[in-house]
């Protein structure tokens, strides 16, 4: 029983920081969108780092990482909910 508590502690952080991640990366989702649409804004704003090919190619990349980091987040926060519930 105290092992189980200590272990749903450990997974519901792991879920929070996902959370974070799922952040972060729906920030850069967005960042990327616009070095898409307004590149000649976000390119010299990211030292050029985030021209509109490099943009182009992480958009996609990123939104995929969105939709993982996402799902677990949210599978974790309501996995551990419905569990909290039975014990
Ligand atoms: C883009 C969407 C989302 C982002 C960026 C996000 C972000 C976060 C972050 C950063 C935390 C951690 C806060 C902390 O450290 O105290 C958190 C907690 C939480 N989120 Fe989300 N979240 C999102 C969507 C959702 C959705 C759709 C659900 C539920 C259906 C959800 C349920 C929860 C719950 C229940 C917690 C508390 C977890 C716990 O204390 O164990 N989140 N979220």
């Amino acid at each position: 029983m105290f092992v189980w508590l200590e272990d749903k502690r450990r997974i519901r952080r792991i879920g929070r920081w996902f959370g974070w991640l799922s952040l972060a990366l729906v920030l850069l989702t967005m960042l990327t969108g616009y070095g898409i649409t307004k590149f000649r804004i976000v390119d010299p704003l990211t030292a050029g780092i985030l021209g509109k090919a490099v943009s182009q190619r992480w958009h996609e990349t990123v939104g995929l990482l969105v939709l993982a980091a996402l799902a677990l987040h949210v599978g974790i926060a309501l996995w551990s909910r419905w569990r909290g519930a039975q014990d």
